[in-house]
């Protein structure tokens, strides 16, 4: 069986940048794996992605909200990631299971037993081996947000989650954080504030040890 390793975090705090570092440096090494993400790692998850992210005026509920994510991640996992793993190839995961604890139970405030039933439910009780979260304030990580945005010379908010106040972001970390302290063994914190290179070695550092490379 090939190993499962998460990529989580606040919007901002740059793990879709270092998954696909980690996907370079796999690469490098020759050892097979698949880079994907959630929401919208398969085409039918892609149709729910466009669902969940566009701001419009008619907003879903948070449990329907919750459902989607769920229903994304029961596809992604028969589709992409259970083949992948059973291939015996690494799987790097942009967000999983921990992003709805975070956003649906710590940001939204959905009762966080019923979304771990959910997720062992939608996963068939698969469980990352690591999971990488990428940790720094709230305030840093809504600069960086920003000047993605008009970098890409986008101006006004249409990602649903990106246009949530700070106090979102910061029950969602909170979240994070909870969830951390609560599996020590399966999450490595690391430090995002820091510089591209240095996360990317630390990054490097917990494949090695995993992967035995
Ligand atoms: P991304 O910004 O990493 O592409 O993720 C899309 C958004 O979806 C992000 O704002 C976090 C949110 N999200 C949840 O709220 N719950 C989930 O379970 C997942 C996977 C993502």
């Amino acid at each position: 069986m090939g190993r499962l390793i998460t990529f989580e975090g606040i919007e901002g705090c740059g793990k879709t940048t270092q998954a696909a570092l980690a996907g370079e440096y796999l690469q490098r090494l020759r050892i097979p794996f698949v880079l994907t993400e959630e929401p919208g790692g398969t085409p039918f998850g892609k149709r729910i992605r466009e669902i969940l992210l566009t701001k419009t005026l008619s907003e879903p509920a948070a449990k329907a909200e919750l459902l989607l994510f769920a229903a994304d991640r029961a596809q992604h996992v028969k589709e992409v990631i259970e083949p992948a793993l059973e291939k015996g190839k690494a799987v790097l995961c942009d967000r999983f299971i921990d992003a709805t604890v975070a956003y649906q139970g710590f940001g939204r405030g959905l009762d966080i037993g019923l979304i771990k039933t959910l997720n062992a439910f939608s996963t068939g009780s698969l469980r990352p081996d690591l999971t990488l979260l990428f940790d720094l304030p709230v305030e840093t990580a809504l600069m960086r947000v920003r000047a993605r945005r008009s970098n890409k010379g986008l101006d006004a908010v249409d990602d649903r989650f990106e246009g949530e106040e700070a106090a979102f972001h910061r029950k969602v970390r909170e979240g994070y954080l909870r969830a951390a302290a609560e599996e020590p063994h399966r999450f490595r914190i690391i430090d995002a504030s820091r510089e591209i290179s240095q996360i990317q070695s630390e990054v490097e550092g917990h494949l090695a040890k995993l992967l035995a490379i």
